[in-house]
């Protein structure tokens, strides 16, 4: 049965929206973790357009399950990461003229680069995630750099219907079994929603969704707390 990581980015952005103290996704990772999530995911960006620094630190503190940073492979957040000592650290691309995370890390052309970053941060016993596609070069690549774990992007799957879907759901499907042979561990995320969630959680051996914007636009609704039970319970049950 996979895990389930809430991203509680949205959160800050909301705060950020009006520069202010409220809402806190300090307070909400704790509503997170009383609905059942067994990571909390915060994406650090350059820019620090929602998460703050403050907040990482007191995350660190404060949650009892497991704190996921997001990250670009830059020397500034491989300082913060080895201050935070956060329980892992997921690698991915970032352009600032982003919306949120398009495509994934692309490990195959920046081996070298990425091999010496990834064991820097694992001599601080940080375990490493790659945000790539599911291509089998990539999915290569990622263990003969060293990654602990690959995070299969599944924003493609999410964006298509019908036929297209479930083409895109059989790459993931092949990608996870593929990656899994060698000897990586296989997180899925973006753009997973309580509709479609229920067939990538229904992969054999999936380790954990990460989700973010379909749970805090339900929390809207429902509050957070139920609102990851919710998710939860769509992904325990497959
Ligand atoms: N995984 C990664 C690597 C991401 O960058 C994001 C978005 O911040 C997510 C998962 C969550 O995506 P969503 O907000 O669409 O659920």
């Amino acid at each position: 049965m996979a895990t389930l990581g809430v991203n509680i980015d949205h959160i800050a952005n909301v705060r950020q929206s009006r520069k202010t103290v409220e809402p806190d996704p300090v307070q909400f990772a704790f509503l997170a973790e009383l609905g059942g999530a067994d990571s909390i995911t915060v994406h650090l960006r350059e820019d620090r357009r929602h998460i703050q620094d403050r907040d990482i630190f007191l995350l660190r503190d404060t949650i009892k399950t497991k704190l996921n940073l997001e990250m670009a492979a830059t020397e500034e957040m491989l300082k913060i990461s080895k201050k935070l000592l956060p329980d892992y650290v997921t690698l991915v691309p970032e352009k600032r003229e982003e919306i949120t995370t398009e495509g994934g890390l692309d490990v195959k052309n920046n081996k070298k680069y990425l091999k010496d970053y990834v064991s820097r941060l694992k001599s601080s016993n940080i375990e490493v995630s790659a945000f790539i596609d599911p291509v089998n070069e990539q999915i290569n690549c990622s263990g003969e750099v060293g990654f602990d774990f690959i995070e299969l992007h599944t924003g493609k799957y999410a964006d298509l219907k019908g036929e297209e879907q479930y083409v895109e759901l059989q790459k993931i499907i092949e990608s996870t079994y593929y990656a899994i042979d060698l000897d990586l561990i296989v997180n899925a995320g973006h753009g997973l929603n309580y509709q479609n969630v229920e067939k990538i959680a229904s992969i054999n051996n999936i380790n954990e969704l990460n989700i973010g914007h379909s749970i805090v636009a339900r929390a809207l609704a429902v509050g957070l707390e139920k609102a990851v039970r919710e998710m939860k319970t769509l992904i325990s049950t497959n």
